[in-house]
């Protein structure tokens, strides 16, 4: 066990929580990679279920004071599900990530452009981290340089409301700044409110902010789908995910410069979760690329290269064998680094678990040289 345990410590760094030590698991996919890490341990013996035990139906009579679930029309899962959400949408972006990220990229793709920041992107009276969101102060600070033509920031009115803004939204031009006029009664700032929806049809050039983890499938399809330029923070492991994959494949997305592990909380404490940047902004020169070892298969040392039951070949520590034609299996950091703008391609939509000795490993993605 103790073994397993230091493995997993140093596989997950990016997982721990400095201050308590502890493995710190803030979503399902993380979690899955960890679980799928220890199935494929060497010293992995058998997984065990175990089922809880039925509870006896203990009848009391109680003074009723609050409604209860049944009469308020909520299970408890639906419960569960509102504090998971909750729980881990609530990562605000620190403004130095915005600026790390936004400053790659050259100046001239703002200019005359409208920026859309719409996922709870408030704009408070103090223009400070404490009522604004970084994404919004980067960019009211930024606005005269960058030449853009429009801001327009929405503040989404969830359950949880770090900048105490109500749903709103803002757009700044070059003449100033005014609060959005046509918004109407019951406008609560989603993303997939129609007025929403219009600003990013109509208006917007870039989209440009951190989306709520646990809507991102709906987030990404939606921006995709506008056709609308894009430079967003999203889980890390979504270059590996089925439902993102065919964006990756398909070229309608792919890693933007940085990756993001620091984010903070309601109360302003810093929080660690493993973000990345995405975006289907033109990237050249890619700086992770020298990270990528292209190299001939002949040359990749035995323990980054394996053949899975099925004869797949799978490279590990970014080693890419350049002189193999057939699809083989890669870990999400190639495809972070940049694989696929040196000469190769997804093969498959779908993630793929390689079987050695019949146990699964880590997902993984298939790619071919061109
Ligand atoms: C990861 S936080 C980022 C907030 C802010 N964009 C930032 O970068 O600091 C995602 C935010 O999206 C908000 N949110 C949740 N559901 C939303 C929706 N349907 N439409 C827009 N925003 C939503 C959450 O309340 C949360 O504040």
């Amino acid at each position: 066990m103790r073994e397993i345990e230091s493995d997993i410590k140093l596989q997950f760094p990016h997982l721990r929580e400095q201050s308590s030590r502890e493995i710190y698991f803030f979503n399902r996919a993380l979690f899955d990679s960890y679980v799928d890490f220890i199935r494929s341990h060497k010293h992995f013996k058998s997984e065990v279920f175990i089922k809880p035990e039925e509870k006896k139906t203990v009848v009391r009579i109680v003074k009723k004071t609050t409604p209860s679930l049944k009469e308020r029309g909520m299970s408890r899962k639906d419960v569960m599900q509102r504090a998971k959400k909750v729980e881990n949408d609530e990562f605000y972006t620190r403004y130095e990530d915005v600026e790390k990220e936004v400053s790659m990229y050259p100046a001239e793709i703002w200019k005359d452009k409208c920026v859309f920041c719409n996922c709870d992107d408030a704009v408070g009276e103090t223009r400070t981290e404490k009522d604004s969101s970084a994404f919004a102060l980067y960019f009211i600070k930024n606005f005269i340089r960058l030449g853009l033509k429009k801001l327009i920031c929405t503040h989404y009115s969830g359950q949880m409301d770090l900048f105490m803004a109500g749903a709103k939204g803002y757009v700044f031009t070059k003449k100033g700044v005014q609060e959005m006029t046509k918004t109407p009664r019951g406008y609560t700032g989603c993303f997939e409110d129609p007025i929403s929806l219009e600003i990013l049809h109509k208006e917007a050039d870039i989209v440009c902010t951190n989306p709520p983890f646990s809507r991102a499938r709906d987030y990404w399809r939606v921006v995709i789908e506008s056709g609308k330029k894009f430079l967003v923070i999203s889980n890390i492991t979504n270059v590996v995910t089925h439902a993102f994959v065919s964006y990756f494949m398909n070229k309608q997305a792919w890693a933007g410069f940085n990756r993001v592990d620091w984010y903070l909380n309601p109360k302003r404490e810093p929080v660690e979760a493993a973000g990345h940047w995405f975006t289907n902004l033109p990237i050249k020169d890619r700086p992770k690329a020298k990270l990528l070892k292209l190299v001939p298969l002949e040359e990749i040392p035995e323990r980054f290269k394996k053949f899975d039951d099925n004869g797949v070949l799978c490279v590990d520590n970014c080693f890419i064998p350049n002189n193999y034609d057939k699809p083989f299996a890669v870990s999400a950091h190639p495809l972070l680094n940049g694989v696929l703008e040196k000469g190769f391609r997804i093969t498959s939509a779908e993630h793929f678990f390689p079987y050695v000795d019949g146990k699964q490993k880590f997902r993984r993605i298939l790619i071919q040289r061109l």
